[in-house]
This record gives C-alpha cells, sequence and structure tokens, in this order.
C-alpha cells in the first residue's frame, strides 16, 4: 500500500483507541468476578477480541451491544473446559495471562496462536507456574505454543524473582496466585506496567506492592465492577512522534491513559526537548489530553528502568530519534527481540532503507540524526508497531512509501489510516 506523506503540518485532534493491556483484563477479570461487569471503551481491535473470543470458549457469557460490553462473571470455579484447542492470534498477553488463569482450573486446555505467537518465548512464563504445581506442556517438549496447561485446583504460593521484566509474567502468576492457598510472593527485576494489580484492587481484591516487591493471599474472590478504558500512550505515541517531528504542526491527543508505569515515552520526549503540554488532567480516569507541537529534538540515553516503561514504543522512539541532534543510545531493550518480531532489527533495517543513520546491537540501537528520509519499499514485517511507525516515517520522507502488511496494524489499531488521512489533511482537501 502507499503511504501518505504530510504535505504541510500535521493538525487537529485524535481520540487515540483504548487501552490494549487494560481491555484484555478488562475481560478476564469480568470472568473471573462474581457478578456482573460492564466495560466502556474497550479496544475492538484483533488481539483484545482473541481474549473476548476465549473466554466466551470457556463458558463466559459476554455480550456486546456495540457501545457497551456486558460480562457475567462465573468466578476462578465457573469456568468450563473447552474441548477444542483455543486459537489467539498474535495475542502474546492473551497467552500467557490465560496459561496463569488456566494453571488453577481443574482441567486441560491447549492455546495456540498464529506463526509469529507460536515462535514466542512461553518458559518464562511456564517456570513459574509449574513450580506452583501446574503441568505446562509446549509443543513437542519446547516452550512455543501449542501450549497445553493441565491446571489443578491445588496450586501452591510462590516466592519468585522474575529473571525478566515482563508485566505478562508478573500478570500470569498474580492470576495464578489468586487460586493458590497461601501467600506469595514476586519480585520484579524492574517495575513493569502494573494494570493487573490495579484491577485486582479495582475488583475487590488485596494486594500489596512495595516497590519491586508484590504480596498477593489466595485464595480470594472478586466482585464485578464497571470499567472505563482510557486512551492506549502505546497508541498515542505514534503521534506524539509524528507531532514533534513534521514542521508546522500542532496535534491534540484526547483522553490518553497516564498511568506512571506507562509514561516512559512523556520523560524521553520531555529529555530531548519537545514541545509537549500535558492538559485537562482527570485524576480519577489517571488520563490527560497531550498537546505536541514540531520540536527541535536533541539526542538522548535510554537505558534501564525506563525500559519497561516504554518497551513497545521503543521503534517509534528510535524514529524520533533519527531526526534529533546527536547520538541517541537505547540499550537494556533486548527483549524487543522477542516481541511480535525481532523489533530491533526490524526497525533498524526498515529504516535504514529509508536513509537513516541506525545500528541494532545486542540489546538496543545507535541512531545518529538528524537525517533526512526518503520513501522506500518497506514492510510490517506483520508487526502492527513496526507498521505504524514506518507510516510516520513515510510523513517526512521525500517521495513515496510503500508498505508491505500493513493488515498487521487491525491488531491494535484498526482505524489509525483515517487518524493519519484526517491529520494530514487529505479530508479537507
Ligand atoms: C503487556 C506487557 C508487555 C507489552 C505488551 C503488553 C501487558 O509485554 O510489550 O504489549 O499487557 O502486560 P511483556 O510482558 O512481554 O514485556
Amino acid at each position: 500500500m502507499d503511504l501518505l506523506q504530510a504535505q504541510k503540518g500535521l493538525q487537529g485532534s485524535i481520540t487515540v483507541p483504548s487501552d490494549k493491556s487494560i481491555s484484555h483484563r478488562s475481560i478476564m477479570f469480568g470472568a473471573l468476578a462474581t457478578g456482573q461487569t460492564t466495560i466502556k471503551n474497550f479496544l475492538r481491535a484483533q488481539d483484545c477480541l482473541s481474549t473476548l473470543k476465549a473466554f466466551k470458549k470457556l463458558g463466559v457469557p459476554i455480550f456486546d451491544d456495540g457501545k457497551t460490553i456486558t460480562v457475567t462473571g462465573v468466578g476462578f470455579n465457573g469456568l468450563k473446559a473447552c474441548d477444542k484447542a483455543i486459537d489467539v492470534g498474535n495475542s502474546g498477553t492473551t497467552i500467557r495471562l490465560m496459561m496463569g488463569i488456566l494453571a488453577g482450573q481443574d482441567f486441560s486446555t491447549t492455546l495456540f496462536g498464529d506463526a509469529s505467537l507460536n515462535r514466542r518465548p512461553m518458559e518464562r512464563v511456564m517456570a513459574p507456574l509449574r513450580q506452583m504445581g501446574a503441568t505446562l506442556l509446549g509443543d513437542n517438549g519446547s516452550e512455543f505454543p501449542p501450549i497445553t496447561i493441565n491446571g489443578t485446583n491445588n496450586l501452591q504460593p510462590i516466592h519468585y524473582q522474575m529473571p525478566v521484566a515482563s508485566a505478562q509474567v508478573k500478570s500470569a502468576i498474580l492470576f495464578a496466585a489468586l487460586q493458590a492457598k497461601g501467600t506469595s510472593t514476586i519480585v520484579e527485576k524492574e517495575i513493569s506496567r502494573n494494570h493487573t494489580e490495579e484491577m485486582i484492587r479495582q475488583f475487590g481484591g488485596k494486594i500489596t506492592a512495595n516497590k519491586k516487591e508484590i504480596t498477593v493471599s489466595g485464595p480470594q474472590t472478586l466482585t464485578g465492577q464497571n470499567v472505563v478504558i482510557p486512551g492506549d500512550i502505546s497508541s498515542a505515541a505514534f503521534f506524539l512522534v509524528a507531532g514533534a517531528i513534521t514542521s508546522g504542526s500542532q496535534l491534540i491527543l484526547k483522553n490518553v491513559g497516564m498511568n506512571p508505569t506507562r509514561t516512559g515515552i512523556v520523560d524521553v520526549l520531555t529529555q530531548m526537548g519537545a514541545r509537549l503540554k500535558i492538559e485537562n488532567y482527570d485524576e480519577k480516569n489517571q488520563a490527560a489530553d497531550l498537546k505536541m507541537t514540531t520540536s527541535t529534538l536533541t539526542a538522548t540515553i535510554i537505558a534501564g528502568e525506563i525500559i519497561p516503561r516504554l518497551i513497545d514504543e521503543l521503534p517509534v522512539i528510535a524514529l524520533l530519534a533519527t531526526q534529533a541532534h546527536g547520538q541517541t543510545i537505547i540499550k537494556d531493550a533486548q527483549e524487543l527481540k522477542v516481541k511480535e518480531t525481532n523489533r530491533i532489527d526490524a526497525t533498524a533495517e526498515e529504516l535504514q532503507k529509508m536513509g537513516a543513520d541506525i545500528t541494532p546491537t545486542t540489546d538496543g540501537l545507535i541512531i545518529n540524526g538528524p537525517t533526512p528520509l526518503k520513501g522506500a519499499h518497506v514492510s510490517s514485517r506483520g508487526d502492527h508497531r513496526i507498521g505504524m511507525m514506518l507510516q510516520i516515517a513515510a510523513l517526512i520522507a521525500t517521495g513515496k512509501t510503500q508498505l508491505d502488511q500493513p493488515e498487521a496494524i487491525n491488531i491494535s489499531y484498526p482505524e489509525f489510516f483515517d487518524d493519519v488521512k484526517n491529520i494530514v489533511g487529505e479530508k479537507n482537501e
């Protein structure tokens, strides 16, 4: 597909899609609670629909009237075995969090995904869940999906020092710990997104978190809630970068979730000198409007504890760095290699095609800027975030850019190209 170019500055306001991490969890918590849960602003994109369909297959009544999703909770003891293997598509969050939920169920379930998901590492989740007493088997003895989970209603608590900084692994263990008899402690490698912890509290459960140490006792019961989901800062990130690097731009992104475990990109933009304003902060919903104006940017170093707070934004941050003065170094980000694609290689190789000065390293990227970009034939490689990053790069490139596999973007942001069209001003011409 031919990507859009910005003929003049980007203007307008966008309500970015709802938070993907919270959307997945809202179905899961709704299913595992007792009573009704209503969900407003659920993200109707492929990944979250995979979660919704999977819980329907486990016998949970879920009704979507197009506005609100209503989940009739069945409690931790009410899930039903599904005799067929469940397809969770491209969604790492679905498969990993469900492994933790199903570890505590007294039946067997098989989960599998698409070619990309079936290559992603699962041992990181299987190892702690096995310690808790569940039996988990990967494809032909490997750690890769299809994964069969033989759960038990006799899970043991765990004291676990996490070897990777991963909210998906942490959340899987938390879902299992809620079903185990006794007190579990998890120590994070670095603090990662805390939506699961927050939603345990929101659904009436008990959990304590002291910096990297999280303590939860089981078994617990949860109660259905009314959930309102804010916009996804990981989707907003593409337009924050677009606004910063396209001359003559001013963009407003409305109702963006500002959970502090997710706002690493705001810190990086500020550090690099971006003209970013946070307006209308709504404390109750942890959301704000973000106003971005074209900026003169300085290179920076992105490493250490900030990495999990912006892990999904790193491809588009690398693009941002191609337009900053000096050398930007991204390190400690080896987790990027095991995302929907190897995002270190994909980001470097695709941006190199457009003329960027970007070099992959074992745990990140080195980018020299500013470098003018030129149109090229590029590919999302089936990864939604690589595809969106390349469309933003195309906005500032001279000449046409062609994108292979643009449909990957439906994983998290089905209206992405419409939103780009609106700010480029194509619809008004
Ligand atoms: C997510 C956690 C992160 C992130 C993913 C969503 C979550 O993955 O990259 O997009 O919702 O818990 P890891 O836990 O593998 O870092």
